[in-house]
């Protein structure tokens, strides 16, 4: 994890949130190249789930909503975690998440017995702690006038489900799918950006039969774990944790967590929940509205059921950072022949990569390469996330390339002036091959289309 933290900062993928006042705990700023690499991975998403998919629309819901939307989804009541508190320091403690000092992941917890900061085994008697950050519509600062930043996006699509439904004339079974921020007020922090106070959830809400609700969760538990694996997640790296009967949320009939091996453990990266009718009706009885869905051939009317697949992004691009960290030893290129060090090589799935061509001239202070070079980075862009590269011999320029993941570098040189030809160079088997300019788009797409874009997915 101290490898990645460094990488991530040293090449911009992730900074602290104002780290220039000192940082926030647990907020996190994506650099130029983290920014770039959630971008595609949430469009890897939305293609996949709403582009590639004939029942799936998507949503774009508010962050702030009807404060009468937390009383109905149950989330003032419920949506707690058990604090306590050292009686020596007075360090405030998730109760299930400190066992001896140390972070344990879920399934593992016991009773809180020593307290991380001073080691005392006094503590307060655990209390609830409402997670959700409360802020005020309008000038008055008053009860009337409070709500909360949205904890899941989940409720933006229940209730919204009437309009989507009748809108888009969608017909049961069919899934509204949402990525957005959301806010929660973590009492335990830290491992990186793996517990956060500000993150983005992708997650779906998916209406169907009541009865047809455990067909429905296993397919959508297969989608998900699979879009892992085409993300390029080793197998061996995930595994399923059911939630016993007695840990369920409020809402859930049915919990299966998709859980990663973490350098700390075994954590959640997204969970697939049965949310029965639970959330339509509460909206329905708080609002005084029917969120009933009626079949047009049957007649037939009732109440959704809802299997809700969610994941947080930036914890599927902390284990697709961690997953692809490779070091290498013996040289794979020229610079490290020299010095012997090991080589950093970030294997990411292309698609996910943030820079996904470089461009090199094979000398500086040459007007003619450096033009050609331009010609070439310009034509890339057109398509392609590129960056230009001029300084430093070319091994060096690669191994700056293979630390942050970039799948393709293209190098001109003079025989490109002759030939109109350049060499590509593959990350992953470091094979170089000659390339016609021309053709030059062409091939870095051919590469680039991995399984999770060239797939339609499977139904
Ligand atoms: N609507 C259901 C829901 O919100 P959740 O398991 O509480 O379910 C969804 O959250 C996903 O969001 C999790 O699977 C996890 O990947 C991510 N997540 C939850 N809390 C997080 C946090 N504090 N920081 C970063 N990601 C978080």
């Amino acid at each position: 994890m101290k490898k990645i933290m460094s990488l991530a900062k040293r090449r911009g993928f992730v900074f602290q949130s104002s780290e220039i006042y000192g940082g926030v705990e647990a907020l996190w700023d994506f650099g130029p190249l983290g920014a770039a690499m959630k971008q595609n991975l949430k469009r890897a998403w939305m293609r996949r789930f709403v582009q590639q998919m004939d029942n799936v629309v998507a949503l774009d819901s508010t962050i702030l909503m009807h404060p009468d939307v937390w009383k109905a989804s149950g989330h003032i009541e419920n949506f707690t975690d058990l604090l306590i508190e050292c009686k020596n320091c007075n360090s405030r403690f998730r109760a299930d998440h400190m066992i001896d000092g140390r972070f344990v992941g879920q399934g593992e917890a016991k009773e809180p017995n020593q307290c991380p900061e001073c080691g005392d085994r006094d503590f307060t008697a655990a209390k609830n702690f409402n997670l959700m950050f409360k802020t005020f519509l309008g000038a008055v600062e008053d009860s009337a006038h409070a709500t909360y930043l949205r904890p899941e996006t989940a409720q933006g699509m229940f209730v919204d489900f009437k309009l989507v439904q009748e809108s888009m004339r969608q017909k049961i079974p069919f899934g509204i799918a949402q990525i957005g921020k959301s806010f929660r007020n973590e009492i335990t922090t830290g491992n990186f950006f793996f517990r956060s106070r500000e993150f983005e959830i992708a997650e779906i809400e998916f209406f169907v039969k009541p009865g047809e609700d455990d067909k429905w969760f296993d397919f959508w538990l297969n989608a998900w774990e699979k879009f892992y694996l085409d993300l390029g997640i080793k197998k061996e790296n995930l595994r399923r944790y059911e939630h016993p009967k007695e840990s369920l949320a409020h809402y859930s009939k049915r919990t299966v967590d998709i859980e990663y091996k973490f350098p700390f453990g075994w954590g959640e990266l997204a969970g697939i929940a049965n949310r029965t009718d639970f959330d339509l009706k509460q909206h329905a009885k708080a609002s005084g509205k029917e969120l009933v869905y009626q079949d047009a051939e049957t007649k037939e009317k009732y109440v959704p059921y809802v299997i809700e697949p969610t994941m947080g992004i930036e914890r599927a691009m902390l284990a697709l950072l961690l997953d692809a960290y490779e070091e290498v030893e013996g040289a794979r290129t020229k610079t490290t022949e020299a010095t012997k060090e090991s080589e950093v090589v970030l294997k990411l799935s292309k698609h996910i990569a943030p820079v996904q061509v470089a461009v090199f001239p094979l000398m500086k202070n040459k007007p003619e390469l450096a033009a050609k070079a331009t010609e070439v980075f310009e034509t890339l862009q057109k398509d392609f996330a590129c960056q230009y590269d001029e300084v430093g011999a070319i091994g060096r320029r690669y191994r700056r390339q293979d630390e942050i993941g970039t799948p393709y570098c293209v190098t001109i040189d003079f025989d490109s002036l002759e030939n109109n030809d350049v060499t590509l160079r593959d990350r992953d088997t470091m094979e170089q091959i000659r390339v016609k300019i021309s053709n030059l788009p062409h091939e870095v797409k051919k590469g680039l289309d991995s399984r999770l874009f060239r797939e339609k997915y499977e139904r």
